[in-house]
């Protein structure tokens, strides 16, 4: 039997989530505040970048399956069940700010009361939250609902942008966190599409599946840094991390994922995830110091990148810097915490021009920096009359350039490369002046 299926917030999570569960057969209807993009959804515009996404966006819609409104009375009268899947950003201290999820839990249940809905209701919270939040929506719903059969469930996303339909379709597990076992049925039920392939759905209890969210961030967080930091090791000891990277992750206990150095993580979960993990440890009493660690060493990643290509400018004099990727990662239009801002940021306070270029990403770039950069139309017009080109995300489209174009723009065949793009013989053999993170820098002999 199909589920009708409310989505609060169509964000990366929301919407991926809503169109999966259409495709899978449910009625989903998808509620956003945000009445513009709403509109834009309705005439069958995806609002994000996220491939594979359009596909079964347009079919659901066609088959009247995937709806979209701002109206949350709307889902209310109309769903058992209401993924929450709004955004919890930092606060100022770096703890998880609720107030868009626990809004939405207050406003859910003043609906089920104004409307008398006793029918079992499941609220299932989807955004990555601290350990303890099931429980405060539970009270929330509860003092606004007295009459209301609700229950709650912790039900994490592990999705990764640029991969998320992919991800969402075929998760490596579903982690769902309830005591009550009608939830824990309807949510066996809901995923059991998804799991064919044998994966484990985990039913926990609320905590826990509260935690593993952030241990699942934080630890990924943690192999970014680790390495991250060898590979300043091996800069300064004559080292190639990229070697070190193919022997240790060919030990299947370490593996070979997530060890790629780089200018450090960025985007909208690991930054936060792990400053909203440290404070929830704190607020218990328990200091996280690996964890501590893990923060510490990605911000002096982002700014030790930055004084290299500083030091390079302030020796040559240069002023004019091509910035190639803007998103926080390839495959994404996200620019949340992207490291490029914090290069551009550094770049514009030393009074450089930059002329950026990204295949997706230029829309929040704009919104951050208007028009204090140039915002190139290829990749090849970013490098014109630059003194240096600098990779910081790494799009496919960067792997293979047109060497010739590049050194038509560029006014030094010099590289600052943040994510290890090219190898090393192939820039020496190019005559390129070449830095790269954690291998040996490749600086000609001038003639
Ligand atoms: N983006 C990811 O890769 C990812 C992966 C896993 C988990 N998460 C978590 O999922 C949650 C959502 O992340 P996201 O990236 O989808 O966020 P997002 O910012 O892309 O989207 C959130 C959406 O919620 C809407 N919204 C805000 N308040 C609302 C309200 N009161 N009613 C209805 N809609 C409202 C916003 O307009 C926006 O469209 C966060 O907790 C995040 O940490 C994100």
């Amino acid at each position: 039997m199909p589920y009708n299926v409310g989505v609060i917030g169509t964000g990366y999570v929301g919407l991926v989530t809503g169109t999966c569960f259409a495709e899978s057969g449910n009625n989903v209807l998808c509620i956003d505040i945000d009445a513009d993009k709403v509109q834009r959804m309705k005439q069958g515009e995806v609002p994000i970048y996220e491939p594979g996404l359009e596909v079964l966006f347009q079919r659901n819609i066609r088959e009247n399956r995937l709806e979209f409104s701002t109206n949350l009375e709307k889902a209310v009268t109309s769903c058992s069940i209401f993924f929450l899947c709004l955004p919890t950003p930092p606060s100022e201290d770096g703890s998880a700010d609720l107030q868009h999820v626990l809004k939405v839990a207050k406003d859910i249940g003043e609906l089920l009361h104004k409307h008398d809905i006793r029918e079992h209701v499941v609220l299932v919270d989807k955004s990555t939250v601290p350990v303890g939040t099931s429980e405060k929506v539970r009270e929330t719903v509860a003092a606004v609902a007295p009459n209301a059969d609700f229950s709650i469930v912790s039900n994490p996303e592990f999705l990764k942008e640029g991969f998320a339909v992919d991800d969402f379709m075929k998760p490596d597990r579903v982690v769902v966190g309830t005591s009550n076992e009608k939830s824990a049925e309807i949510m066996r039920d809901l995923y059991e599409p998804f799991t064919r392939n044998g994966n484990p759905i985990f039913v926990l209890n609320e905590k826990s599946a509260e935690v593993c969210k952030y241990a699942a961030n934080a630890h990924l967080a943690m192999r970014i840094s680790f390495m991250n930091e060898l590979a300043n090791y091996c800069e300064t000891v004559g080292a190639n991390i990229d070697d070190v990277r193919y022997a240790i992750g060919s030990d299947s206990r370490i593996g070979k994922k997530f060890l790629y150095a780089g200018v450090g993580y960025g985007g909208s979960c690991f930054p936060k995830d792990v400053r909203a993990l440290l404070h929830s440890a704190k607020d218990a009493g328990v200091e996280l110091k690996v964890v501590q660690a893990v923060e510490e060493a990605n911000a002096h990643q982002k700014s030790s990148f930055l004084e290299k290509i500083r030091a390079y400018l302030a020796e040559s004099n240069g002023k004019t810097v091509a910035v190639w990727g803007l998103a926080f990662k390839p495959n994404t239009d996200d620019t949340r915490e992207a490291p490029a801002f914090t290069l551009i940021d550094g770049l514009l306070a030393d009074g450089c021009t930059v002329q950026a270029y990204d295949p997706e990403a230029f829309e929040g770039t704009q919104v951050r920096f208007g028009d204090k950069i140039t915002y190139a139309s290829d990749m090849y017009a970013a490098c014109k009359n630059a003194d240096v080109l600098v990779i910081v995300t790494e799009w496919s489209e960067f792997r293979n350039p047109d060497f010739a174009k590049i050194e038509a723009g560029l006014n030094n065949k010099v590289i600052f490369d943040g994510r290890n793009v090219f190898s090393l013989d192939k820039m020496a053999d190019k005559g390129y002046r070449y830095h790269s993170i954690g291998r040996p820098a490749i600086i000609p002999e001038v003639e």
